[in-house]
This record gives structure tokens, C-alpha cells and sequence, in this order.
């Protein structure tokens, strides 16, 4: 039988009266989105007082680490729990096999220990992936024109040792090769790092959406259109969703992510209402650049439009949002509190 009842009709209910004025509507309302829901991702850059605008979105910047720490010192005294953070590695420092992501000296490390220096009460979120070290573009090693799963792995989980002794709190594997959730967790058991948490994107898909953030780490030039599609997921399925996060759950994740967000809410209702886990939505970069482009405008009012689009993804199930908008939405939400 259904949770839903209405033990008789109009005009015994009418829906409006619980809508008849804030109070009321506050007083009903099923879902709250609070500043503990955000994940903010950075970009970072090399240099020293570099700053460089994202042509494609619109009031995100790409920091040098000295400029990118008194931000993530605004966003932790707001109340942001954690940042998300995405080198652009320099050019010459990309290879055919992306060593670079190993190098313990790397920029991706040095934002680590910087702002877990200076910022220890935010967490620390870091990409497991090749493609921001690659000279194709491509998350990982090439055989023969084909990402190779098994080799990649090997790397990410070097990589991901690399990370964790810098002082990452959170593995973010988005590489979508199978088994390396079990591999980078077997090998965190291995070297002392029990409470390193994995948050797997289990469920990403080869999606246009990623357009500007290729742009902001410097590998669009490097991939081809389509070039992901051999390991990320077609965007028209569903039921693989759940056998891709399922098999992350079992391999070890302590969260799962569902990427790209608004175009999969679908996703992460099924998801959520199968695993009661926690469950993180990306707003990617092309969603972002959507609501800026209409709002810039004029067609849309950003501020709404930005707090309807967050409240969506908890409505449908998400236990936290990564959002290019964090600051900006938690800036609104603790003004209205
Ligand atoms: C790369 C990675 C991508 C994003 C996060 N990590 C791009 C891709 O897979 O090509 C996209 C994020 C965004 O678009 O905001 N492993």
C-alpha cells in the first residue's frame, strides 16, 4: 500500500492551506539544505600571486596556493566542511604515462600540506585520476589507443599513497577503471592509512558537461570529443548505475559519488533509495556555466535559481552537494539564518 493517504477529497484538503504563508510552508517542509551540505572544488595553478579566471564560468578562479588559502580560510570559518581540489599541471610536465602524479612534490601535494597547515579544520579532497597529467588527456595509460585498466590502476594506487601521505583526508577516485576502489583500499590498510576515506565516483558518465573544467586543468586541448567513453558510463543507462556503485560499496568506499548532478537526479533518487549511503551529487562544470550564462543574461535570477537547483539534489536523495557554488550559496544561506 502506499505512504501516500488523503482520507477524502477537495475540499477536505486543500493542499494551498499548508502553503498559506511562510510559517506554514517552513513548518512543512521536507528538506533543508544547509552550509554542512556543500563541498566546494578549487582549482589550483602554479606561481605565486597568479589568479586566472575561467572563460566558461563565470566568477571561478583558478588560484596560485598562496591566493587559494585565504579563500579556504573564508570557506572553512562559513562552515564549509570540505574542499575538492583540481590541479593544471604545467604543460611540460606532461607524459604519455602521467608520472607526474607521483611525484610526492607535485603541485596537487603541495596544496595539500599548505592548507592543511594553515586551514586544518576544513577536509581535504583530492581527484584520483591521470588526466591533469597526461599528454593525451586520458585518465589514465594508453596500450595500443586503449586505456588500460590494469596498469592504471597500478598507478592509482601509487598515486593515491602519494596523496594520503601528503595528508589528504578523502580519495576521490574519478577515473572509472574497474577494481580500484578495492586495490587503493587494500593498499591504505597496507601503509597505515585506516582512516583515509575513499569517495568513489562509482557512477560518472561520459558526459559533455565537463567542457570548462577541461578548460580550467589545462586538458581540453589534450583529449579528443568522445574520448572517455570506453570507461565512463553511457548516459543511457540506469540500472548500471547501481551495479557500478554497488561494486564500490563492496570493494570499500565510505561515500559514492553520482556525476554529472542535475541531468541525474534519477540517479541519485535510485541510487540513495537502493543504498542508504552516503551519496554526494557533482554539479559539474557545464551546470554551472548553464546557470551563469541565462542568469548573465538576464533570463534567469542566479540567486534563486542556484538554491532551487542545490534543494533539488536533496530532495532527490543526496546527502551532500559538490558545487562550484558553495561559497556563494553558503554566504546566502548563513545570511538568511
Ligand atoms: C577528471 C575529472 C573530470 C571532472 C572531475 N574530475 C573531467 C573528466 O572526467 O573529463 C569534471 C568536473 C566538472 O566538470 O566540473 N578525472
Amino acid at each position: 500500500m502506499s505512504k501516500i493517504t488523503t482520507s477524502g477529497a477537495y475540499p477536505y484538503h486543500r493542499p494551498r492551506r499548508n502553503r498559506k504563508s511562510d510559517w506554514a510552508r517552513r513548518l512543512v517542509r521536507e528538506n533543508i539544505l544547509s552550509v554542512d551540505d556543500l563541498i566546494w572544488p578549487v582549482f589550483v595553478q602554479e606561481g605565486s600571486g597568479q589568479e586566472t579566471e575561467i572563460t566558461a564560468m563565470p566568477g571561478v578562479m583558478r588560484r596560485s596556493i598562496d591566493l587559494l588559502l585565504p579563500q579556504i580560510e573564508k570557506a572553512a570559518k562559513m562552515g564549509i566542511p570540505a574542499v575538492a581540489l583540481f590541479p593544471q599541471t604545467p604543460e611540460h610536465l606532461k607524459t604519455e604515462d602521467g608520472r607526474e602524479a607521483l611525484n610526492p612534490d607535485n603541485l596537487i601535494c603541495r596544496t595539500i600540506q599548505a592548507i592543511s597547515q594553515a586551514v586544518p579544520e576544513i577536509g581535504i579532497i583530492c581527484d584520483v585520476a591521470l588526466d591533469p597529467y597526461t599528454s593525451h588527456g586520458q585518465d589514465g595509460v594508453m596500450i595500443d589507443g586503449y586505456v588500460a585498466n590494469d596498469p592504471t590502476v597500478d598507478t592509482l594506487i601509487a598515486q593515491s599513497l602519494v596523496q594520503a601521505e601528503a595528508g589528504c583526508d578523502i580519495l576521490a577516485p574519478s577515473d572509472m577503471m574497474d577494481g580500484r576502489i578495492g586495490a587503493i583500499r587494500e593498499s591504505l590498510e597496507e601503509n597505515n592509512h585506516i582512516n583515509v576515506q575513499i569517495m568513489a565516483y562509482a557512477a560518472k558518465y561520459a558526459s559533455a558537461f565537463y567542457g570548462p573544467f577541461r578548460e580550467a586543468v589545462g586538458s581540453a586541448g589534450n583529449i579528443k570529443s568522445g574520448g572517455k567513453d570506453s570507461y565512463q558510463m553511457d548516459p543511457a543507462n540506469g540500472d548500471e548505475a547501481l551495479r557500478e556503485v554497488l561494486m564500490d560499496i563492496e570493494e570499500g568506499a565510505d561515500m559514492i559519488i553520482v556525476k554529472p548532478g542535475m541531468p541525474y537526479l534519477d540517479i541519485i533518487q535510485r541510487v540513495t533509495a537502493e543504498f542508504s549511503f552516503p551519496t554526494y551529487a557533482y554539479q559539474v562544470s557545464g551546470e554551472y556555466a548553464m546557470i551563469q550564462a541565462a542568469a548573465q543574461k538576464g533570463w534567469l535570477d542566479l540567486d534563486q535559481v542556484m538554491m532551487e537547483s542545490l534543494m533539488a539534489f536533496k530532495r532527490a536523495g543526496a546527502t551532500g552537494i559538490m558545487t562550484y557554488f558553495a561559497p556563494y550559496a553558503a554566504e546566502i544561506l548563513t545570511n538568511n539564518s
